[in-house]
């Protein structure tokens, strides 16, 4: 499998090339400890992966994007306590990467730079660009029971909204039933659980989260394949977000809120959802099954599922669907 452990001589060349100045290639060599040739054989390598660098004869490496690349030591210091953290360059899906290792009583995470075949919902491509956004996935096995999981997604999003708010995203964050994260109208994060039940009743769920950090429009490589309206952290705030920070916060936030669902259940949630649901009296289709079902969207109940006020006025709950925005 192509999977890439993190290479910690290319993170500390993207911090000496990200000050936007020249570099050449003698002593960026010196400085790390490498030869000119695999300081070159590194710029390759970025470059292979979509990241611009212009080499100019008798001046150097310039890099003009701020990349951040991600520092495993920055996010296992937060972590070391409560998670087994593995940080990787290049994997095809951090979900799948859970898929092939063995099961532990233990809670695991893994981030990556860049995935290959990374997967969104109902089939979809998770467009995943190197070093821009982050990618990742938390195995996690809980004492719950499968028909218990049905609000996990949604206890998911709402720890996204709250990372996101702490890391300046202030008023602009709500989420979109049952499982995606907008800024401005717009998706910033979406979420994807694979679950496998266990004999003895309990579950085991990997969570895999997207969220779009330092990816921009304006980057055509990084953005041509998407097909819905998007933003980014960088987008929203006009600035571009130490990626290593942001997973700090997110994994601590998401952690948090695991620990409260498996200890509390969904019920608790319900009123801070209320607090950030997009989709609350407004007119929607929500596609089901194959049909596509109109009304009002009506909060959601207990178990997390979603209430839709129908035309003559009854009141149906749906446990899963997309929903779309209808124009009034
Ligand atoms: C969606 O369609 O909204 C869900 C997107 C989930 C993407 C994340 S990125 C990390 C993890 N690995 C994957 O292959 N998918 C999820």
């Amino acid at each position: 499998m192509n999977t890439k452990p993190a290479n910690s001589k290319l993170i500390q060349l993207v911090k000496l090339l990200r000050d936007g100045d020249y570099h050449d290639g003698n002593s960026l060599g010196e400085t790390l400890d490498i030869t000119r040739s695999a300081i070159w054989k590194m710029v390759k390598k970025l470059e292979g992966y979509g990241i611009k660098i212009d080499a100019i004869m008798g001046r150097g490496y310039i890099m003009s994007e701020p990349l951040y690349l991600l520092e495993p030591d920055v996010i296992k210091q937060a972590f070391a306590q409560r998670v087994e953290l593995t940080v990787l360059e290049s994997t095809p899906s951090t979900n799948n990467y859970f898929k092939l290792s063995p099961k532990t009583p233990a809670i695991k995470c893994c981030i990556a730079e860049h995935q290959t075949q990374g997967r969104g919902r109902l089939n979809r491509t998770w467009h995943s660009p190197f070093g821009k956004n982050l990618y990742l996935s938390c195995y996690h096995p809980l004492k719950k029971d499968l028909s218990e999981l049905s609000g996990l997604s949604l206890v998911i999003s709402l720890s996204i909204v709250s990372a996101l708010r702490e890391l300046g995203l202030t008023d602009s964050v709500f989420v979109k039933w049952p499982n995606d994260v907008l800024s401005n109208g717009k998706k910033i994060a979406g979420i994807l659980i694979d679950v496998e039940a266990e004999s003895h009743g309990g579950c085991d769920v990997t969570i895999g989260i997207g969220l779009n950090v330092n990816m921009f429009h304006n980057d055509e490589l990084q953005s041509k394949s998407i097909d819905q309206a998007w933003t980014s952290m960088a987008e929203e705030c006009g600035v571009a977000f130490d990626r290593s920070q942001v997973a700090v916060v997110l994994l601590q936030k998401l952690l948090d809120y695991i620990a409260r669902f498996e200890e509390e259940g969904f019920g608790v949630f319900i009123d801070e959802w209320r607090s950030v649901d997009s989709l609350a009296n407004k007119s929607i289709a929500l596609n089901c099954i194959n049909q596509i079902i109109e009304g009002s969207a009506a909060g959601i109940d207990q178990k997390g599922h979603l209430l839709l006020q129908l035309d003559d006025g009854t009141i149906r709950a749906f446990s899963s669907g997309d929903a779309r925005l209808l124009k009034n």
